[in-house]
């Protein structure tokens, strides 16, 4: 079946790769004719994914060997010990340096089989094939892998770039409502962090895109990886401009290792995180009056949470205190001047944080 697709590239010299965007990708034996030369592969999914997706991608990988492996659903799942399970499998099954790992799934799974691929015989390939809103607007894309610990989110991990991103937009049908508001959540950040025009687009088509509407979510999907690419090309480690990517995060690691794995999904902390970086950025005298309103109108019109409810100030501190983002004791946050000018920093008023944290929880 011939497909249309969009392709974008995250440039990075040798290891540069594509990402395709299109209807119907992972049916597609062609999706993978340029990244997956592999004659041995190991699909990596889990329980709730696999009957839905499995078959058509291990048809459209033929004639080369495919073992799946499926793991437990669930962020609480996202632990050493189950990519552990993947690099049993792997060595069970005796793949070599040339296998190919493909990762069929939500952020969970291509955090974990991205991870395996990273450490296994120090490194193997592998190809990203997201299949929730909030991994092929971000977490597929750029090469952050690793593991939950519980003293923190995302503290194990590895840079490890993908070979390709195949982002089948269609697979986004069968996604829970809330999983897909979740996924919004990242795009609305994209808008905020630098693009004041994309953030105006969502307040207008908030509706269309919470009915799912296929054009409306390809177009963000396409102009979110297009910023996340050309940042990522850009400062692949992180050392400066990438760190914008995290605004909302510092408060929503907190707020997700604080209050158990799994009680609020990663991107409804974000929205969230979001929400008080916000308030933050305003009580500092950054942000206008009006950007933080129509950040709230959006984040509450999308249907996610703008207050987390039952978390005391001190216990998200603590977290945030341990979140890889803090240099030199000093948590680093992504701040706002407004919509679409983010940037980061560790000089605020220190008393501001905690009421800021206060002020959030009060609010309820
Ligand atoms: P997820 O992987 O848990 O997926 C959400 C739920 O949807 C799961 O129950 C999953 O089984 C199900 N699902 C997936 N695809 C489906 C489909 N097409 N139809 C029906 N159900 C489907 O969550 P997520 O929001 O995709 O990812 C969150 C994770 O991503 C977090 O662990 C977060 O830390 C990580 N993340 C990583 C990066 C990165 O740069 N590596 C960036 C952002 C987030
Ligand atoms: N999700 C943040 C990053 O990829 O850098």
């Amino acid at each position: 079946m011939a497909t249309s697709k969009d392709i974008l590239t995250v440039e990075l010299g040798s290891r540069s790769y594509p990402i395709l965007i299109g209807q119907g990708l992972l049916g597609d034996p062609q999706s993978f004719t340029e990244t997956v030369h592999a004659s041995d592969v190991l699909i990596v999914s889990n329980t709730t994914v696999a009957p839905l997706y499995l078959s058509t991608l291990e048809a459209a990988l033929r004639p080369r060997r495919t073992v799946a492996t499926l793991l437990p659903d669930g962020e609480s799942y996202k632990t050493l010990g189950t990519v552990t399970r993947i690099l049993d499998v792997l060595v069970a099954n005796r793949f070599g340096r040339d296998s190919v790992i493909v990762a069929l799934g939500g952020g969970v799974v291509g955090d974990m089989a991205g991870f395996a691929a990273a450490i296994y015989q120090r490194g193997v390939a592998f190809v990203q094939v997201p299949t929730t809103l909030l991994a092929q607007v971000d977490s597929a894309v750029g090469g952050k892998t690793g593991v939950n610990h519980p003293g923190g989110k995302n503290l194990i991990g590895a840079f490890h770039q993908p070979a390709a991103v195949v982002a089948d937009t269609a697979t986004l049908a069968t996604l829970a409502p809330r999983e897909l508001r979740a996924g919004l959540a990242e795009v609305v950040k994209y808008g905020l962090i630098r693009d004041a025009a994309f953030f105006a687009w969502l307040e207008q088509q908030a509706e269309a895109l919470l009915a799912g509407e296929p054009e409306a979510l390809a177009h963000v999907i396409r102009r979110s990886c297009q910023i996340k690419a050309a940042i990522v090309g850009r400062d692949e480690r992180e050392h400066g401009e990438r760190a914008l990517l995290n605004l909302g995060h510092t408060f929503g690691h907190a707020i997700e290792s604080a209050t158990g794995y799994g009680r609020w999904l990663h991107g409804e902390a974000v929205g969230a995180g979001m929400v008080m970086a916000a308030r933050m950025s305003h009580a500092s005298g950054l942000m206008p009056q009006d950007d933080l309103r129509r950040l709230v109108g959006l984040i509450e019109r999308l249907g996610l949470p703008v207050n987390i409810p039952n978390v005391a100030a001190e216990d998200l501190l603590e977290h945030m205190r341990i979140d890889k983002k803090v240099l030199g004791g000093r948590i680093r946050l992504v701040l706002l001047r407004g919509i679409g000018a983010a940037f980061v920093t560790a000089e605020y008023e220190p008393d501001l944080l905690r009421r800021t944290l206060e002020g959030h929880l009060a609010d309820l």
